[in-house]
């Protein structure tokens, strides 16, 4: 029942922002859900201070590394304050214990024959703190998408890691361990990538030397990402300290999904090299992307000042805005409008206005005395069942690491507690004298549900709870998860009271005349934006770049795209093929010809949802027989991740027409 959890460790050259906060915060609901079950959690952040571009951003700043990264430091660590992070361990990468860690596993990995020395050539991203080989430069530029600044040469002696000779044991654990990379999309770039060759990964630098030395050539200082990797470990005293005993190995790495790569491909090889067990899991969420598109980065420009956002929204509905918005596998949008607008909807309409009129109506109508409950009627029946109902499907989100998954369930709950007042309708049950009876059990089933909802939201908004409790005259050890399987925890005499209301409705003109949340000035402000990166994503030494998309592939003429037919089919019948779970059999219509396509889309449609669709057929396709069916077509369809639709012609179009 240990549950190790750990978030990247940050860059310390700008201060975070809502993009970084978004995995502190999945981190932290992870961690809390874990406790309330009962787990012995470890969870451990902190920040990755020995990058070139510390250095930089300190030089331009006049300061020395050292002085400028503690002031950074702190700025995170108020943060994680104010977002009421419940982090076991902060480890900055400057302190002593992880110096130690990683100069011992270093010399280790060297004795064994792991690490080489030999002389790197090719070219160095500051900002992404990665190497680059010629051949992918774009124009001359940093490739990485989200980056394309300027490059540097560099041709320097340096220690060499030998990834290459992992890279079997590596897939086959991959392979055996079909949960280690999570969601099964990044497992799947990962394999590719993998299989696609490792080369050998530069791991010193000897042209500055902020950072670890290497002890047996103090001229070289350990590269940045083997060096931030480690303090999974050394925050947990490897190779002997008790808690590495007691919590190694991670249950889960969370991170952006830009930097799976490190943690799936160096990570796992620095281990095997080291004969220590593999984390369980290694989970990549999405991106927070601005309303303009493009990811929320300090270099983009388009960051608001967290700190602000809190006084403003408050720090809970910040957490659930984050949480809600970023479904699995894919990026979401931040705006604050679109903050606002949950804040008003979900928090102020369905949450805070439930918890808000029953309150008030057991204070008006029974002076704030919570009454004993009489005869139980379907509808209270009803809301007993949706809680556990809710509760195990919540549970089954959180264990797969998806809190907005989580939090939609939950709002099932909340919907029907709403509901539940309007169907009971208490301001009629008080004016009539013979149901007072009726009018106790609807006010203390009020009280239950409110219960119930404030175990619900620790995990993700933790300063609910409390103020529930306080509202509800109750205690605080009242959240228990398992007291969201028992009804009748309140004691009927219990004394409420209305309060003010959770989440006041909030008006984005309110903040009219105030200073604009878009952070204007900024750490790095005064440098030079080539030398500064803010939280983009990383390539790993020598490799291709992964995008998130495939690469466009090959140029081809226009007679070659004429030698495709398209056409517009109408789906006519759907069925599953047997014992093919992937696998649905069509019969389409095509200008009066009928046609039968075996198409793989089972896992998206079912044969109901596809039958009168006009889909698009790749018609001139030599026919191929699936499963012993010959399919005589393609149907087309756009995936992204995990989701697939099929293309449709929405206006009404004869079977047949042509798509050019
Ligand atoms: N220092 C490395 C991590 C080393 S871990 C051994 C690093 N730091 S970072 O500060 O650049 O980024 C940290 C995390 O923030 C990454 O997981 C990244 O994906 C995440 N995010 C940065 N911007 C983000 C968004 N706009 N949206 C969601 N997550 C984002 O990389």
């Amino acid at each position: 029942m240990k549950f190790y959890i750990t978030t990247p460790i940050f860059y310390p050259n700008s201060s975070p922002h809502i993009g970084t906060a978004y995995t502190t915060i999945a981190a932290d609901a992870l961690a809390r859900y874990k406790r309330l079950r009962g787990y012995n959690v470890y969870f451990l952040t902190g920040t990755d201070e020995n990058a070139q571009k510390i250095v930089r951003t300190a030089e331009a700043r006049g300061m020395d590394p050292k002085t400028y990264v503690d002031g950074v430091v702190d700025k995170f660590k108020e943060l994680w304050e104010q977002l009421e992070i419940s982090h076991d361990d902060f480890i900055r990468t400057t302190e002593e214990r992880h110096h130690e860690v990683v100069k011992e596993i270093f010399t280790k990995l060297y004795e064994q024959g792991d690490i080489y020395k030999s002389e790197y050539e090719g070219w160095y991203c500051t900002p992404c703190e990665t190497f680059w080989t010629e051949n992918k430069l774009v124009d001359g530029r940093c490739p990485n998408q989200d980056c394309g600044r300027e490059v540097e040469l560099l041709k320097e002696e340096s220690y060499f890691f030998r990834l290459s000779k992992y890279q079997d044991a590596l897939l086959s654990h991959i392979r055996s361990h079909p949960e280690f990379i999570q969601p099964a999309s990044r497992r799947n770039e990962m394999i590719r990538f993998i299989e696609s060759g490792l080369e050998d990964l530069c791991v010193s630098r000897t042209t500055f030397q902020w950072g670890i030395q290497v002890p047996f050539n103090p001229k070289h200082v350990v590269y940045v990402w083997l060096d931030a990797l480690i303090n999974y470990i050394s925050a947990l005293g490897y190779p002997n300290g008790d808690r590495y005993n007691k919590y190694w190995p991670a249950d889960i790495h969370l991170m952006g999904k830009d930097i799976v790569r490190f943690h799936a491909v160096i990570w796992p090889i620095i281990l095997l090299a080291l004969g220590v067990p593999l984390p369980k899991v290694v989970y990549g969420h999405g991106w927070f992307l601005s309303k303009e598109g493009g990811k929320i980065s300090k270099s983009r420009g388009n960051v608001q000042d967290s700190f602000e956002l809190i006084r403003r929204y408050g720090s809970d509905a910040i957490r659930y805005f984050l949480l809600r918005e970023l479904q699995v596998g894919s990026d979401g949008t931040y705006s604050e409008d679109s903050l606002v607008e949950r804040l008003n909807s979900d928090l102020a309409n369905d949450l805070g206005n439930f918890i808000s009129r029953s309150l008030a109506m057991i204070v008006k109508y029974r002076d704030g005395i919570v009454p004993t409950p009489s005869v139980d009627t379907n509808l209270e029946l009803e809301l007993k069942v949706l809680a556990r109902e809710v509760k195990t499907a919540a549970e089954e989100r959180m264990d797969s690491f998806d809190p907005a998954g989580a939090l939609e369930q939950i709002w099932r709950f909340v919907a029907r507690c709403n509901k539940y007042v309007d169907e009971t309708a208490p301001w009629a049950l008080a004016k009539k004298e013979d149901q007072q009876e009726r009018l106790n059990t609807v006010l203390y089933t009020f009280a239950e549900s409110i219960r119930i909802l404030a175990i619900f939201c620790y995990p993700f908004m933790p300063g609910v709870p409390n103020k529930i409790c306080s509202l509800l005259g109750q205690d605080s050890n009242l959240i228990k998860w398992e007291g969201l399987e028992c009804w009748g925890v309140i004691k009927p005499g219990s004394i409420v009271e209305k309060g003010e209301p959770l989440f006041p409705r909030v008006d984005m003109s309110q903040f009219e005349g105030e200073a604009e949340v878009v952070e204007v000035k900024n750490i790095s402000e005064t440098v030079n934006k080539e030398q500064v990166s803010a939280n983009e994503p990383v390539q790993v030494g020598n490799v291709e770049q992964i995008s998130e998309f495939e690469p466009i592939k090959e140029e081809i003429t226009i007679d070659d795209f004429a030698k495709l037919d398209l056409r517009v089919v109408k789906v006519l019948k759907a069925e599953k093929v047997e014992k093919a779970d992937k696998l649905l059999k069509l019969e389409v219509e095509l200008a009066g010809e009928i046609r039968t396509v075996v198409s793989g889309i089972a896992q998206y449609y079912s044969p109901e949802e596809l039958v009168g669709k006009s889909v698009v057929l790749v018609a001139n396709l030599k026919p191929a027989k699936l499963r012993g069916i010959t399919s005589q077509g393609m149907i087309l369809a756009a995936s992204h991740g995990e989701i697939l639709e099929v293309l449709t012609v929405d206006k009404d179009i004869s079977a047949g027409a042509r798509v050019k």
